[in-house]
């Protein structure tokens, strides 16, 4: 099947990221989002994201004019005539699981469904639908525009004409793509995220400031942001969940998330998004 037109479930950051590259790599993109000001906050993000890298010459005006044509709707009326759907919704099973159901009681045969899941198992989600050998983890990294990799999983039941064609999606997109197997974390959570928790428990043992872990990193090991600077930016109940999925699926207490992390989650300071995190951030989000 020919892939032209793109349906995207979620406006939130990951989702209308996902809009906007697909968008400026020439497919016809839908962004469905049931809450009406998600979609008019993505609208704006991509305007804004989009204008800027115009400016610096990394997209042409065609590009831009590409994004500019992206259709924001709440319901599944166009889905019909969509030729491949990704899912970047909330991060949670319950939900995403329902939105699969959904998509594949819309999705024409054949169509396959993609899910931005960073954690949730991918042959999970697969059986909420009946084409489970269509269902594939296509895990963008934020900001979307910006970073190269998509981690492409495969769950137990997809079939290879899946793989390859999602595979080739994401070269089409300008992305590099790299495949995981089905696992808590796939590869880059299962790194990434107990690297980033065992800051928090340095922090909270009182080894150094959140300014002094962060520059250590930065400095110290050429990581472009510190890793409690990286956990704003993901948002601290992302960290928490994912390393909740670690602890309880691979069933090792290394992974327990550290207290100050449960801390700030139940106080709401989630990082970027709440302006509050490891960081303050005012109107800079
Ligand atoms: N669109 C367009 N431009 C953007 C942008 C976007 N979405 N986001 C940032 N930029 C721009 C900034 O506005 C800035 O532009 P100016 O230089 O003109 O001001 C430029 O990019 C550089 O940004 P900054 O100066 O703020 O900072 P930077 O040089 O450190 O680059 C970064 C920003 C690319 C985010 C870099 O810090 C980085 O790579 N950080 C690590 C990000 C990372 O690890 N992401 C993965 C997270 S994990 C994940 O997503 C998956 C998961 O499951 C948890």
């Amino acid at each position: 099947m020919t892939i032209k037109h793109i349906f995207i479930v979620g406006a939130g950051t990951m989702g209308n990221g996902i809009a906007q590259v697909a968008a400026t790599s020439g497919y016809q993109v839908t962004c469905m989002d049931v809450q009406p000001a998600a979609l008019e906050k993505a609208k704006a993000a991509i305007a804004k994201s989009t204008s800027k890298l115009l400016e610096k010459g990394i997209l042409t005006a065609a590009q831009k004019a590409g994004a500019d044509q992206i259709n924001f709707v709440s319901s599944y009326e166009s889905a019909a005539q969509a030729d491949f759907m990704i899912e970047a919704a909330t991060e949670n099973p319950e939900l995403k699981f329902k939105i699969f159901k959904e998509m594949d009681a819309n999705a024409r045969e054949g169509v396959i469904l993609a899910s931005n899941t960073s954690s949730i198992s991918i042959t999970k989600i697969a059986s909420q639908t009946k084409r489970p050998d269509k269902v594939i983890g296509m895990h963008f990294m934020n900001p979307v525009p910006l970073m190269k990799l998509v981690e492409v999983i495969k769950g137990l039941a997809t079939d290879e004409a899946t793989l390859n064609t999602t595979l080739e999606l994401c070269k089409v997109m300008g992305k590099e793509a790299w495949t995981a197997n089905d696992s808590p974390g796939f590869i880059s959570n299962r790194i990434l995220c107990p690297m980033i928790n065992e800051a928090i428990f340095t922090l909270q043992d009182g080894v150094g400031t959140p300014e002094a872990i962060d520059a250590v990193m930065k400095l110290g090991m050429n990581h472009p942001m510190g890793p409690l600077a990286l956990a704003d930016l993901i948002g601290l109940d992302v960290v928490l969940f994912i390393m909740e999925v670690l602890q309880r699926d691979l069933g090792e207490d290394k992974y327990r998330p550290a207290p100050l992390l449960r801390k700030m989650v139940d106080a709401g300071y989630l990082g970027r998004k709440s302006g509050r995190g490891f960081y303050i951030y005012q109107g800079r989000q």
